[in-house]
């Protein structure tokens, strides 16, 4: 095909030979198959932020590293310097993550370069070399859907013990390889330290697991892998050996107030920002 503007000058700098065709466009991205020699890769190619939805608009972009002091006060007064850093920001945070998770054995595409709002990887492939499916468009025995789980419960755990929560994790953001589940999407990623909502984001992200994978092995249901996790790791005890059994005791008692609060700011600007995607035409 015609290669699309956006992708140009990775051609004219020969990180891309040809582009082969566009595999999806996303509220946030377009991807595309593209030829770098004898090998096939993927280029996701980032919109506007004006184009996007507004994942970012409500809690994602809380403590991202910025680094400089004026760059953040142009973040918080959205001035169009502070727009471009935001924007800047937002892109590279998937390229980071995508670097420091394969680094800790998690499979994720392999990160080959970031130029000019291009993110170049690995196209991750079904057992002909095309294209993997998200999980969403396949459907399991209760056998696979038990063992993928557990797979991808494994790789929750993973990321966490490297400090990040995907935070967008669910059957749309997963592909199935030749080899097995690959984690995908991650401009949304964040920092489990360092972030107030890290713990309501890994929660959501376990919950999605469960409901999907319960849908064809319904005793997942009953699991509660994520408070377990996310118990273990506020207690410095999770390690990817840690032996996890799917139950936890909520505790009664001592209310975190703290905790309350947060959930409710939370839930007030996730409202916000549906009032926002409302109004804007995507
Ligand atoms: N590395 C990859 N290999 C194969 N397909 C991919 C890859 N990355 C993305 N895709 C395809 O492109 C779609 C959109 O990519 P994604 O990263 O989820 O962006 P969006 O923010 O638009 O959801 C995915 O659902 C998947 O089908
Ligand atoms: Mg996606």
């Amino acid at each position: 095909m015609k290669a699309p503007q956006r992708l140009q000058s990775l051609i004219d700098e020969g990180m891309i030979d040809a582009v082969v065709r566009q595999l999806m466009s996303g509220k946030e991205a377009t991807v595309y198959v593209v030829r770098c020699g004898d090998e096939t890769r993927c280029a996701k190619v980032y919109k506007e932020a004006t184009q996007r939805s507004f994942r970012q608009a409500v809690d994602y972009t809380e403590n991202r590293k910025v680094k400089n002091t004026r760059q953040a006060r142009a973040m918080a007064k959205g001035t169009r310097f502070g727009r471009q850093a935001q924007e800047a920001a937002w892109q590279s945070a998937e390229v980071d993550a995508l670097y420091r998770l394969a680094a800790a054995g998690v499979r994720v595409p392999r990160p080959h370069n970031f130029h000019e709002g291009v993110l170049l990887m690995e196209l991750v492939a079904d057992e002909h070399g095309a294209a993997a499916p998200r999980l969403n468009d396949v459907a399991f025995t209760a056998e696979q859907a038990r063992s993928h789980h557990a797979a991808l419960i494994a790789e929750v755990v993973r990321m966490l013990c490297a400090g990040v929560v995907h935070g967008d994790l669910s059957e749309f953001n997963i592909l199935l390889a030749a080899d097995g589940p690959v984690i995908i999407d991650l401009p949304q990623a964040v920092d489990a330290a360092g972030n107030n909502h890290a713990q309501r984001m890994l929660l959501r992200d376990v919950a999605n697991l469960r409901d999907f994978f319960g849908r064809f092995a319904p005793e997942l249901l009953h699991t509660d892998f994520g408070h377990e996790i996310w118990d273990l790791y506020a207690r410095g005890l999770l390690s990817t050996e840690a032996a996890l059994t799917g139950r936890f005791e909520h505790k009664r008692g001592a209310v975190d107030l703290g905790g309350v609060m947060r959930e409710i700011d939370d839930a007030r600007a996730e409202e916000a920002a549906r009032l926002l995607r409302l109004q804007t035409p995507q």
